[in-house]
């Protein structure tokens, strides 16, 4: 009794304190169970940059145009049009299970009302809102998991540009003013680890704890004012090192006090709960959880002269090749300053809905399909490995070849024709060396779909995969 009492008194205790709330693993899987199912998530960046004059952030950063012109856009961001139950209609007819939205960006413009300093679209912009408020409400409420992108870094903070560019308040101002390239003194001074091997002065240091605090006062308003935040997307931790300390370790467990089913992506020291890619779809299958972005145009934000729109066949695509690594998509779109969408993003995403929708079996609730071998193409396994789900990107000249499969195959079907029961069988094989032969697959033409054509093969057990080496067979 005495020991289960003073267990109890220090788990409260160590509770308090914050300590104790590690994130151990069978929590972190209950945090991430739903963001492994979801695989589709759109994201947006939304900010005055979308007045579409220039891209978001970096334009005033590497000296094209000044800060003061970017920011000229800001009287132009009226959002008047911003309908945010609209908005989460179209993502659930997207077939989007999740949603990110830009609070800030490096700009430091602040989509919600912070109190941190008056940097906000309120007080910035014609639009009068709190649009952080609006959004979260309207993706709760249709039952989105609401996820918030926040930069670390504001490139208009005097505390933070004076630590990291050498610069005065007043200087900052005479910079922002005018087009400087502040991105080559910040390379430069990378390239030689500059920022690693700074010692602060103890004066330094408080100038960026302040930066530090604040930028925690602004996250923990993110968390306490707007009902469940379920992700927040972090970007650019920099510096992040030698005297340059942000912290992270602590701040995830206030995070988590504050919200104990928030998961973040792995923009924050190593404090990740999940992996991010970007740029170019991973060959070698990350570590899981995984996501990868992608913009549907070329840019982040919207941008009036950005029409390089990849086909709806080429995201579909995408998503079959992030689900069959295990990962999820998260497709990226700017809205417009007064809320709305490029016409040419919403038939595409409505178009992703419609293809979803009809193989979402090979979609949500997925795991990552066959190691490469057994098929020359994308595949994905149901979670309760019966299921062998085969993305077909090309129209197959004959039969369809699968390799390596022990386990009886019950029948073959294609996503969305479930009654048309496909014609199969099996080849080859050696039961006496244990060799499986081929799984051959007849797919009528007909039944092809233009974008990707889902195979369903369902198996009597699960799936018990042929890896041995392919061994000589004297003995015939
Ligand atoms: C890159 C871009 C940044 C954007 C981010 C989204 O880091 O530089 O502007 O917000 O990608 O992942």
């Amino acid at each position: 009794m005495k020991r289960i009492l003073i267990t109890l008194f220090l788990s409260v205790f160590l509770n308090q304190l914050g300590i104790g709330q590690t994130n151990d693993i069978s929590t972190d899987n209950q945090r991430l169970a739903w963001f492994r199912n979801a695989k589709f998530g759109i994201f947006m960046h939304w900010g005055v940059y979308s007045v579409g004059r220039t891209s978001e952030s970096w334009p005033f950063f590497n000296g094209t145009i000044s800060n003061k012109d970017y920011m000229s856009q800001a009287k132009e961001f009226t959002a008047e049009n911003f309908d945010p139950d609209q908005w989460a209609d179209l993502f659930i007819r997207a077939g989007a299970r999740y949603v990110v939205l830009t609070a800030m960006h490096h700009d430091g413009v602040a989509l919600w009302d912070t109190k941190v300093n008056k940097k906000t679209i309120r007080n910035l912009t014609p639009c009068k809102k709190d649009l952080i408020a609006e959004y979260t409400a309207a993706m709760q409420k249709a039952g989105l998991k609401t996820g918030l992108y926040y930069s670390h870094v504001d490139w208009t903070n005097p505390d933070y540009m004076r630590l990291t560019q050498d610069l005065t308040a007043k200087e900052l101002k005479e910079k922002l003013d005018i087009p400087y390239n502040f991105g080559g003194f910040w390379n430069e001074r990378n390239g030689k680890g500059y920022y690693t091997n700074k010692k602060l002065t103890p004066e330094e240091k408080k100038v960026w704890t302040r930066f530090v605090d604040g930028h925690d006062r602004q996250l923990l308003e993110l968390l306490s004012s707007y009902g469940q935040i379920d992700l927040l997307w972090f970007d650019f931790m920099h510096p992040n090192g030698g005297d340059f300390v942000w912290g992270e370790k602590e701040l995830k467990q206030k995070m988590l006090q504050q919200n104990p089913a928030l998961i973040v992506n792995n923009r924050i020291g190593n404090e990740g709960d999940y992996h991010t890619a970007e740029r170019g779809l991973p060959v070698v299958t990350p570590d899981e959880p995984w996501e990868y972005s992608q913009t549907l145009s070329d840019r982040w934000g919207y941008m009036p002269n950005d029409k390089n729109y990849k086909s709806t066949r080429k995201l579909v695509r995408t998503l079959c090749e992030c689900i069959a690594m295990g990962g999820n998509f998260l497709l990226d779109i700017g809205p417009k300053a007064d809320g709305t969408f490029d016409p040419e993003h919403v038939k595409r995403l409505l178009e992703m809905g419609d293809w979803i929708k009809k193989n979402e079996e090979a979609v949500y609730e997925t795991q990552r399909g066959l190691l490469p071998g057994h098929f020359y193409g994308p595949t994905a396994l149901s979670l309760d490995k019966k299921a062998l789900f085969l993305y077909l990107f090309d129209d197959p000249k004959e039969d369809i070849q699968i390799k390596g499969i022990h386990s009886k195959l019950k029948q073959a079907t294609i996503l969305g024709h479930p009654e048309k029961v496909l014609t199969t069988r099996r080849v080859g094989g050696a039961d006496w060396a244990n060799i499986p032969g081929m799984i051959l697959v007849d797919v009528p033409r007909e039944l092809l779909d233009d974008k990707v054509t889902v195979l369903k093969l369902e198996f009597e057990e699960p799936i018990n995969l042929y890896r041995e080496k392919g061994k000589d067979i004297v003995n015939n």
